[in-house]
Order: C-alpha cells, then structure tokens, then sequence
C-alpha cells in the first residue's frame, strides 16, 4: 500500500502535493518523492524517511511548476532506500511515474528489458513499467497509446500517475486493482489514492474503476477504459466527509477502515506472493522438524498454519509462542531445523529472539511479516510478505487474514512440491482463495446486523468461543480481538474441551459463539452447542449448515468455503462483534488501554 498524489493547475505543484502526502502518511512512510514539470523539464526530489524530514532535507516545498505528482511508499519490492523511492524515470529521463501496488510478471519482465539494454536504477517492480512504456513509445507517435500498450502487459495490481515532458499540459492517472480516485476542480483538477489528499480544494471526486485511466488537464478530465481506449462515462460524487472523517475514509475509526480493506489486502497477499511462493515451498520442502514461532494475534495464525500443514503437506509443526520457545527449545534446534517466524511489525521482541537464537543453532529461519525492511526481514534467510499496508488500530485484523492467506499459499505449494494430495484438491482450493475476497465482502455487508447482536450483548461479562480442528485458533483469535478492545473477558477453546472444566462456568444468558464451518466434525460441534444450549447459554453460531439455526439464539449464515479457507471468512464476523461492542462500551479500539502495536521489549 503506497500513497499517490498528482495536481495540474495554476498553484504551485508542489505546495499542494506535499499536503496531500501528508494526508497520505497513514497508506506508508518509508520514504517519499515528487516529480513536477516546468518548461519541459522534469524535477524529481525523492529520498528515504518521513515527509516532514524529506521536505525539509529535499526542499519538496522549492520545487518549481504547476504540475506534478508525489508518492509516500510502503516498500513491496525493494528495501526502503533512496533509488527505490518512487518516482521512477525511464532511460530517456522523459516519463516518469510513481506506482502503488505490485506487479506479478515484473521479474520476467524485467529480464527481457535488460536484454534489450534498458537501464535499471532500483530494485522496484514498478520501473519495469516506465521502460516498458519508453519501449511502446519507439513504435507509436501517441504517449497515450504506448502506455495502454505497456500496461497491458503487466499482471497484478496497479494504481500509477504518470507525466510525459512530451505533453506539456496532463497528466496520466491508471487504476487496476489499486484505489484511484480523481478530485475535479476549478482550472484544475487532482487524483489521489484517497480523497483526504484534495479534500481541501474540492469535494467533487470520480472514482475510477478497474481497467480505467484519466488523463487529465487543468481545465478537463476525460476517463477511458484500458482494454479498449474508449470513453467512460463517470459519475461525478459531492464528498460530504469532514477532513478528519475522510482520513479514515469515513469510518469512524481505523480498526473498522482496515476490517473493510480486508478484500484488498487478502488480494494484494495473493498477487504479491504468486511467483515468489514456488520457490519458498521448494526451499523448506526438506525439513521435517518444523516450528511456527509468533505472538498475539501473529501466533493464532501459526496455529491455522498448522493444521494447513497437516492436512496438506502431512508435515506437523510445533508452534509456539515465541516468548517460550526462546527458553524451552534451544536444546532441540540444529541445522535439520525450519523455524517459521511470523510477524506483523517484524519488530516484536520475543519474536526476533526466537529466530536469533534459531539462526544461532544453524536452523533456516522462514519470516512471514508485513513490514518491509523490519528487523526480522534482516534476521530471516527467506521472508515472505503479507502486503496488508500499514496497520494503525492496535487489534491486529487484515494483517491477520493476509498472514492466514501467506499460510494457506505456502501449504498448498508445499504439498504440491511434496505430492501430498491430489493436485485436483490443490488446484480447487487455489481457486477458491482467489474468491475469498468476495467471500469476506458478502460476510461485511452483515456490519448492520453484528452491530445490533453486540447491542443486546453489551452488559455481558463473560464470553467463550468455542471451534474444532482448524477452528479452534478462529475461537481463539475471537476471544483475543474481544479482550484486547471492548475489555470482556472472554476465552478460547476447543469445543472438545469444554466439558472438562469450562461448562462449570456456563449458566443462563452467557455468550457462547460456535464457529462451526462445514467439514470433519460439524456434528461434533452440533453435539458441543447442545451441551452449552442446555446450561441455559446464548448461543451465537456461525455456520452454512441450516441445522445449526435450529440450535442457537443468532445464527450468522456465512457463505459455504472449503473447511480450509474457511478461517480466513469466519474471523470477519468475530472482528465486528468485537469492533462494536468496544464502542458500545464507550472504548477507543484503535488504543486500546495498556496494549501498544509493537512490543519492541521482552
Ligand atoms: C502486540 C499487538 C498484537 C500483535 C502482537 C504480535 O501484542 O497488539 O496485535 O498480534 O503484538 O505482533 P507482531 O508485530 O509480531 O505480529
């Protein structure tokens, strides 16, 4: 997740560029760069480190012309780093252009461009794209033209604004898979990733689709579709957010925001790791002594990692919190070992000792993380990234699912390198990650509903979550996103196990949530809500079995998903019932109290 901000009109560029990345902050920080334009010259300033540092060391704010565009970066390919900050400019040095997204083919399509002597200057996927377009523009008089070409040899996501010194008077804007919203003004106009970058000047915003572009000058826009070059015609929106309401994109707070950019992010994980998870799958095939070592919210998704290695791979990791692992395991790990690190932030303290103290003893150290350039990305011999883009509310939630996503990727490769299970299997449940997204949009049109099950649950002072097999982690992780905000008391379990202990506990009206995908043991959990039913508990279910609505008090239809992938959808509801129930108890659940986002000491 990057930030993009692009101004053509009678201000100066830079002025209006350099505010809009600052409202842009939230989408990345690692570093930053402008490119404006005056009389056929292109000025580019980028670096890395935060925008004030930058305008400040670059002088952003002294940059000459009416037009240009800026980029805040969230690292995808590439370290943070001087030359990998965007903009990138072609051979000629006369298109550059700025990029949030990921390219899929970009390796492929780099070494053909090298071949025919294009020369890189970073390690970005994103410069593949402003050769290619230089390499369109030999064989056709039309910039615009050329890159409806380039682009359409590119795979993954992009969202890319682009200037030409050819063409003195616009700017180009592309949207596939990346948000892109254009602000129209008057005698000029502006496109961002996200409408707080122009709020300031205009509230009237056209939100470009996938497979669309704009090329826009100061006095008009125009909006085409990319397969074919013809005219869109677009709606033109009156924003009615307040500035602080549109920084988190008119929610309320960022936990919500970052629960309904899950779709794009499980997306982003998807293309982000498509041609890379081969070759990781390859590596660690060999190893039979396995541990997942994580934290928090990072450790539920090992948890789900194991029983995807079981069930696919026929391996058996050992998870374990890292802040154990570091003291129990040091006599157990030697060069024959796989340590499988994940981590959001990739700064957690007990996480980082554990795969030091990993690499110490010979193991191979695989880091799943979504912070770019972190520490444990440094520790790591292999990392894999989750492309979830910052996370700011402090409950982990779409850094969650595209962890779970990673796993789920990595299993199905693993048993494909392996020949563990029947490649039709394997290509069936690929396909159905593919459709997750939607899964977890359809299951977010339920907010409405959620919000008015946590109003008739908000006086409770006890809940239990109960699931079996590769459910259980999913009760677990409910249980943990309800403490950590509304500040319930709240626990995890296998449904197997409450009769050993928890059910002493049940009594008239207490919650118990049953998450009850259909699989292996859905007529065990049937079994176990009976049980809880009978001790008078208010039974929540989640399910896509009719049978269960006969056996609880709230039934959530969830949409029927491989017992596998079902994870990844059954969390969505358990992250609003939380969400709502902390606000309805007057909570902030971005910062929740003693909690912080990275624990950085053991
Ligand atoms: C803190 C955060 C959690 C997170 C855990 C592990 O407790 O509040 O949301 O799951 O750390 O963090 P990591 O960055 O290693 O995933």
């Amino acid at each position: 997740m990057c930030g993009i901000i692009g101004y053509i009109g009678n201000r100066p560029a830079c002025e209006v560029i350099v505010k809009g990345l600052k409202r842009l902050e939230y989408r990345g920080y690692d570093s930053a760069g402008i490119v404006t334009e005056e009389g056929g010259e292109l000025f580019i300033r980028k670096g890395a480190g935060k925008i004030d540092e930058l305008t400040e060391k670059l002088g952003f704010l002294k940059m000459p012309g009416r037009r240009g565009i800026g980029h805040t970066r969230w690292a995808t390919h590439g370290v943070p780093s001087d030359v990998n900050a965007h903009p990138h400019t072609d051979c000629t040095g006369k298109i550059a252009l700025v990029h949030n997204g990921i390219i899929e083919n970009f390796a492929e399509l780099k070494e053909e461009l090298l071949k025919r002597g294009h020369r890189f200057e970073s390690d970005t996927d994103t410069e593949v794209i402003v050769h290619l377009i230089e390499e369109e523009l030999e064989s056709t008089e039309s910039f615009e033209e050329a890159m409806r070409r380039a682009l359409l040899k590119l795979k993954g996501s992009f969202a890319l604004g682009i200037i030409y010194t050819g063409e003195p008077d616009r700017l180009y804007f592309v949207r596939n898979e990346s948000p892109l919203v254009l602000g129209i003004g008057e005698g000029e106009n502006f496109a961002a990733s996200d409408v707080p970058a122009f709020l300031e000047y205009t509230n009237k915003a056209i939100f470009l689709d996938d497979g669309e572009y704009a090329i826009l000058t100061k006095d008009s826009y125009v909006v085409k579709n990319l397969d074919t070059g013809e005219i869109v015609e677009k709606p033109v929106h009156e924003i009615e957010w307040t500035l602080e309401m549109a920084e988190k994109a008119g929610f309320p707070h960022f936990m919500l925001k970052e629960i309904y950019e899950q779709p794009g992010a499980i997306r982003d994980a998807i293309h982000g790791n498509a041609d890379v998870i081969r070759a990781v799958a390859e590596e660690i095939a060999k190893y039979e002594k396995i541990f997942i070592v994580a934290m928090g919210t990072s450790y539920h998704a090992g948890l789900v990692g194991k029983y995807l290695f079981q069930r696919l791979a026929r391996k058996v990791p050992i998870v374990e919190d890292a802040s154990e692992f570091r003291y129990e395991f040091e006599d157990l790990i030697d060069e024959n070992t796989l340590v499988i690190a994940i981590t959001q932030s990739g700064e957690t303290a007990d996480t980082l000792a554990a795969m030091k103290l990993a690499k110490k003893k010979g193991a191979k150290v695989l880091a799943i993380v979504n912070v770019v350039g972190s520490m444990a990305t440094r520790i790591a011999d292999l990392t894999l990234y989750t492309h979830a883009g910052p996370e700011i509310g402090v409950a982990a939630t779409k850094t969650y699912t595209t962890q779970l996503t990673v796993l789920t990727m990595l299993a199905v490769e693993l048993a494909r390198v392996l020949g563990t299970v029947d490649e039709d299997y394997l290509n069936e449940l690929e396909n159905g990650l593919k459709s997750v997204p939607e899964m977890v949009e359809s299951v977010l049109k339920y907010d409405g509903g959620l919000r008015e099950l946590a109003e008739s649950l908000a006086e409770k002072s006890d809940f239990f979550y109960i699931g079996r097999g590769i459910s259980v982690p999913t009760a677990l992780e409910g249980a943990l996103k309800l403490k950590e905000i509304s500040y319930i008391h709240a626990e995890g379990l296998s449904a197997g196990e409450l009769k050993h202990g928890p059910l002493a506990l049940l009594e008239d009206g207490v919650p118990v949530v049953a998450i009850a995908p259909s699989g292996r043991t859905l007529d065990k959990m049937v079994g176990n809500i009976e049980e809880s039913r009978a001790r008078g508990a208010f039974i929540i279910t989640l399910g896509d079995n009719e049978e269960l609505k006969r056996v609880s008090n709230a039934f959530i239809e969830m949409p029927e998903v491989d017992e596998l992938l079902s994870p990844i959808v059954y969390v969505v509801p358990l992250q609003l019932i939380a969400y709502h129930l902390a606000v309805l108890r007057g909570n902030d659940p971005d910062k929740p109290r003693n909690l912080a986002k990275s624990v950085t000491v053991e």
